[in-house]
């Protein structure tokens, strides 16, 4: 039995199975895991979650990723409940839906009842491992039903619900046939965390109008617990809690030795350019993958970039594959960087350098390292942790970043050249600015800025904040 419990979607690792035949355990991609797992870590307790593949139900097990105290209890899924849970409500449904409607949501009543049944699984198995009064921290989007089914099971428990994407305008979300039971899910929790004091304040509108809960009208905190919400006899708090990463951690893979050297080998790699311009994303339709190159691709044909000194790097994860916008997305960004490596590669010399895989964290601090410019462009995220990586792994406040106004980073990182990232224009002007001023004095002290309150509002402050507030 464990005194705190991370209850998420997945697990902090997948079980993939190798080219040889065997099964093992790989770090999960996304930005949950990369915040969630150093918080985890310091702590002792359990993480309950999907191991990432059709029917695998392996017993408890401990694991290198996370730490030798955080026992992982796998939540089995079969694969229609992966393909109307996982696939459709959570990600056709809800993600569209929350992500200010990029693709179209899809509102299947099939799909919902599998999620509600998942839901359930998950309340029971967080039920099964919860300690007598424990703490229980449930994360994100997938899991919005299972603070009431648990609190129902387990009155005892102090619940906690963080939400790691954006939380909508009161004017989308009231388009969800199931709005009601998901604020009604929500609101089985003490304390309810957004990234931003907007999405608070949407979701207490809500509870209001579509629950009839009483609400405070004040405004809400920030890293604390302001706005409460009161129904049946209870009080659900909520407030904005801005995830970040570890920092410390970033700033020491940057200024390892090593770390320079290999950067200094990826640009020789990359032909010694004088720009080098880097993205880095999960392979998603929310993170403006599309808009960058387009940017890109106007600055070369208008000639403000030079195809013979500079180049973009696109790292992309490939992610939730099995879903019709992702293949769409996927099929739209490999046109696009075949059509500008046509029109402006040399022979041997690619000028968009695209890799659809994970790196393992020492390559990506190496890059971070080595990109001039960082361009995070996103229509919409919650947060975006690539961001913050970014500038975290720069010892020298060299680079310079390029960030969307549509993410939760750019209310904190307010320094970064901010974009609209609507505004095809301005996002190439900025890209066009940022390469014109690598290196120069306000660049670094934009950096030097960017650096300081990263460093300082790390993810070990994110976790503290909420959990205190939790009580
Ligand atoms: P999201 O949670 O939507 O995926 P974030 O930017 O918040 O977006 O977090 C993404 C996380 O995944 C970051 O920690 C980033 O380092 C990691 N990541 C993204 N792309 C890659 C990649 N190609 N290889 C390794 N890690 C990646
Ligand atoms: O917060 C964004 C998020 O959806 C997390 O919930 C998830 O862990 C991560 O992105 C990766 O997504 P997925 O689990 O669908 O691969």
């Amino acid at each position: 039995m464990a005194e705190f419990v991370v209850v998420a979607n997945r697990l902090p690792v997948d079980l993939v199975t190798g080219e040889d035949g065997e099964q093992h355990w790989q770090a999960a991609p996304g930005g949950l895991v990369s915040a969630l797992a150093p918080t985890l870590a310091a702590r002792t307790g359990a993480w309950v979650g999907w191991p990432g593949v059709p029917d695998a139900a392996p017993e408890p097990f401990g694991d290198d990723t996370i730490g030798p105290d955080v026992t992982l209890h796998p939540v089995p899924l079969d694969a229609d409940e992966i393909a109307a849970h996982y696939e459709g409500a959570a990600n056709a449904t809800l993600w569209p839906l929350y992500h200010d409607l990029i693709a179209t949501p899809v509102y299947d009543r099939s799909w919902w009842s599998v999620h509600r049944t998942v839901n359930e699984r998950f309340a029971a198995a967080t039920a099964d491992v919860a300690d007598e009064g424990a703490t229980v921290w449930v994360q994100d989007y997938q899991l919005q039903l299972v603070p009431r089914m648990l609190r129902e099971r387990r009155p005892d428990l102090r619940i906690g619900f963080f939400l790691h994407i954006p939380f909508p305008p009161v004017e989308l979300f009231q388009q969800l046939p199931w709005r009601s039971e998901v604020v009604d899910g929500l609101l089985g929790a003490d304390l309810v965390g957004f990234h931003t004091p907007g999405g608070a304040a949407n979701f207490r509108w809500l509870a209001q109008r579509l629950c009839g809960a009483e609400v405070d009208d004040g405004p809400i905190g920030l890293r604390t617990a302001g706005g409460e919400i009161r129904l049946g006899g209870r009080t659900t708090r909520v407030g904005a809690f801005p995830i970040s990463i570890d920092s410390a951690a970033f700033a020491r893979r940057g200024e390892d030795p090593s770390t320079a050297d290999r950067a200094r080998a990826l640009r020789a790699e990359l032909g010694d350019p004088a720009t080098v311009l880097l993205g880095v994303d999960r392979l998603d339709y929310t993170k403006g993958i599309g808009v960058r190159l387009e940017a890109f691709s106007e600055l070369l044909d208008t000639g403000r970039l030079d195809p013979a000194t500079t180049v973009l790097v696109q790292v992309a994860t490939p992610s939730r594959e099995r879903v019709d916008a992702y293949r769409r997305t996927r099929e739209e960004v490999e046109r696009t960087v075949g059509r500008i490596n046509g029109e402006h590669a040399g022979i041997g010399r690619p000028v968009v350098h695209y890799v659809h895989r994970s790196l393992p964290p020492d390559e990506l601090a190496a890059l971070y390292l080595a990109a001039d410019v960082a361009l995070v462009t996103p229509l919409r995220d919650g947060m975006n942790l690539v961001a913050k990586e970014y500038v975290a792994t720069r010892p020298d406040d060299g680079g310079d970043l390029v960030l969307s106004e549509f993410t939760g980073a750019a209310e904190e990182l307010t320094e970064a050249r901010l974009v609209n990232p609507h505004d095809l224009d301005g996002v190439a002007a900025a890209i066009a600015d940022a390469a014109a001023e690598v290196g120069s004095d306000a660049s670094r002290r934009r950096m030097s800025a960017l650096g300081a309150q990263v460093a300082e509002h790390d993810v070990a402050r994110w976790a503290e904040a909420f959990l205190g507030a939790l009580g």
